[in-house]
């Protein structure tokens, strides 16, 4: 007896618990909100592993060209290969011409496409290089170019000890050399009306990174400006593409070992081209890709599992980190010098 009478107050206080609005719409937005949340992480999985990107033949047929800046090695070597591999005529862009023949001479043998090369440090600024740069892409069908030249702080540094030099130099390179070589590339692509620009940018620009201040600064600004002529090139049938991206192992990033968060530049690359014009991990961000799986799980999660990027806590944790990495930094300088003497 007394149990049934338990079992009754319990059915119906649970009953009564469930009718109060006040839980409904409680429940309500409990539901919407993971609903949302699901039906984003869905359409993520979709962007990376079901859905193709738009093929490169799009913006270009074989025999078109695409260019590659800071091509000779890491991520942009890649690029040069994997387009090569592709049919597109590959002109290379970086510092060392010993370096750009190398590659010139390998994508020759193993793709049967034309090359062009031009040595020009985009730290120098000079004019006489874009006057080169231009001679030779007015003389040539572009399709593609890539965006891929870049310089990042030698190590993690508080804003007000970062060396003039370096900081002058993160910014002409990466912002400079991308907005100079891009508007001697897009009126030949709104000409035809077809074309791709990708460039490269990287987490640094969606989350503040203290220590890496103005390489942060540098690639917030690119993605901007991306998204911005994204909307300007649309209607002239060009695509404007950011591609996002957290580490990749090269000499930039110091990492030598690939894993699962880490791709080689190989893996990367491929990611990039096969995923054109899907978003991968950056939803709702126009005219910018996450292509790289674990970057983009990385990305989804930071944007919708965290308070977000611009959170306080956030960027504190990252100084955190980044103070530790430029201690251990300035450590194994100290002891490198020790040894050499
Ligand atoms: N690696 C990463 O973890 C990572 C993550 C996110 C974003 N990114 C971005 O991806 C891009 C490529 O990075 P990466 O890791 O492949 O770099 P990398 O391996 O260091 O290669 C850099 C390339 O740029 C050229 N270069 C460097 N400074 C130059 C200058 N002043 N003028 C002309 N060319 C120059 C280099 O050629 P020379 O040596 O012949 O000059 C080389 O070909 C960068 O924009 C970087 O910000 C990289
Ligand atoms: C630019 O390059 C040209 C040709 O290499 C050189 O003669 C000139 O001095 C350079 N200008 C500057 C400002 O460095
Ligand atoms: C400059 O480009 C490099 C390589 O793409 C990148 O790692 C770095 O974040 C960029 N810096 C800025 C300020 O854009
Ligand atoms: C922290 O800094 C790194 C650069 O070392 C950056 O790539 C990353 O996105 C930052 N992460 C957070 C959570 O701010």
């Amino acid at each position: 007896m007394a149990e049934q009478a338990d079992q009754a107050i319990h059915a119906f206080t649970e009953t009564d618990y469930w009718a109060s609005p006040t839980t409904q719409v409680f429940a309500f937005i409990g539901l919407l909100y993971v609903s949302i949340k699901l039906l984003s992480f869905w359409r993520l999985i979709a962007s990376l592993f079901v859905l193709p990107g738009v093929p490169l033949s799009t913006f270009g047929k074989k025999g078109t060209w695409a260019v590659v800046t800071g091509a000779s090695d890491g991520i942009g070597k890649e690029y040069a290969l994997q387009l090569a591999q592709k049919g597109f005529n590959i002109f290379l862009v970086s510092r060392t011409q010993s370096k750009l023949e190398a590659l010139a001479s390998e994508i020759q043998q193993s793709c049967r496409v034309e090359t062009k090369t031009l040595a020009m440090d985009f730290a120098a600024n000079n004019d006489s290089d874009y006057d080169k740069l231009r001679s030779t892409i007015d003389s040539l069908d572009v399709a593609i170019l890539v965006n891929n030249v870049g310089l990042s702080h030698s190590i993690p540094v508080p804003f007000a000890e970062t060396p003039e030099q370096e900081m002058r130099d993160i910014v002409t390179i990466n912002c400079t050399g991308t907005l100079r070589v891009t508007q001697l590339v897009a009126p030949g692509m709104v000409k035809h009306h077809r074309g791709l620009i990708l460039t490269m940018a990287s987490f640094g620009g969606i989350l503040p990174t203290p220590l890496l201040a103005t390489y942060s600064g540098s690639k917030a600004f690119l993605q901007q400006w991306s998204s911005a002529l994204a909307s300007e090139l649309a209607p002239h049938g060009v695509k404007v593409q950011i591609v996002q991206s957290y580490l990749v192992t090269s000499a930039m990033s110091k990492i030598r070992r690939s894993s699962a968060l880490v791709p080689t530049p190989k893996q990367f690359v491929r990611a990039a081209l096969s995923k054109i014009g899907r978003d991968g991990g950056a939803q709702g961000t126009s005219a910018t890709s996450t292509p790289y799986w674990a970057h983009a799980l990385m990305h989804w999660a930071i944007v919708n599992l965290t308070p977000g990027p611009m959170n306080r806590r956030v960027i504190d944790v990252n100084r955190s980190m980044h103070e530790d990495i430029r201690k251990r930094a300035l450590r194994k300088a100290e002891r490198d010098s020790r040894k050499a003497q």
